[in-house]
């Protein structure tokens, strides 16, 4: 089996603890052997990595093969579940290093279950470059990342050259890498990275059809930021 280039482990996030109310403790129990895909860990470098030898069996995991939403940082999984609910012809994977987050968006799922649905609480950033096949992906999805907004802090933003790399891998020709931020400077961050890749065009830069309105979004419109959308098309 081959696998594709293997990138480090990115730095896009702290560990910012496994705490949750009990509500969201129980659902994880109850839910996460149908929903939570067990991946094995890189060696020792830590429960948010994946062997890189491990490829996700997206048809044995779904129980089909569907067009894939591959959402990078779910969080509490607003974007996830609408998406799910308004294309259950199409498949979504979810990657996230918060269980918490995973744990409220099964939470939610409890009482309205979306069989199209999977996560794997990985590092996005280490994981992405080897997890899924070349050209598997319909679209990625990258809403609201974490803006690390200090200067000192900017090579930490996930969208950087070596995970665009991993992007355009896990894309199908003419699939779609869809990002949101609030963060003007991230945006530019953004525009910055992916028009000078010449294997991604920037095809529009209206909401994305399938992203609601999340609580990032209305903190960063709270605050006085204006919302970026931006949808580029891996070409060839
Ligand atoms: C600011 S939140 C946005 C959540 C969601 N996309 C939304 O719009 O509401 C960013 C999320 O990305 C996750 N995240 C950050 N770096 C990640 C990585 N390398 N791999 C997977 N998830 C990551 C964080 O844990 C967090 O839940």
């Amino acid at each position: 089996m081959s696998t594709g280039p293997r990138l480090a482990r990115t730095r896009s996030f702290t560990r910012r603890g496994d705490r949750m109310p009990p509500r969201h403790h129980a659902a994880y129990d109850r839910l996460s052997p149908r929903y939570v895909v067990q991946v094995p860990p890189d060696g020792d470098a830590g429960v948010t990595t994946v062997d890189p030898a491990y490829r996700l069996d997206r048809e044995r995991e779904f129980g089909r093969l569907a067009p894939l939403v591959v959402e990078i940082g779910s969080g509490s999984g607003d974007a996830l579940r609408h998406g799910a609910a308004e294309r259950p012809d199409w498949d979504f994977l979810a990657l996230e290093v918060w269980r918490p987050g995973i744990a409220q968006t099964m939470a939610r799922m409890g009482e309205d279950p979306l069989p199209n649905i999977r996560f794997v609480e990985v590092d996005a950033g280490q994981a992405l470059g080897t997890l899924l096949g070349p050209g598997e992906v319909h679209e990625v999805w990258t809403f609201f990342p974490d803006p690390w907004p200090k200067n000192r802090h900017h090579k930490r933003r996930l969208v950087a050259p070596p995970f665009a790399d991993a992007v355009h891998r896990v894309l199908a020709p003419g699939g779609l890498w869809r990002l949101a931020t609030d963060w003007a400077d991230y945006a530019d961050h953004m525009r910055g990275v992916l028009d000078a890749d010449d294997r991604f065009e920037l095809v529009s830069t209206e909401r994305a059809p399938l992203r609601p309105v999340t609580r990032f979004e209305r903190k960063g419109i709270a605050a006085g930021r204006s919302i970026t959308d931006l949808a580029y098309q891996r070409l060839g």
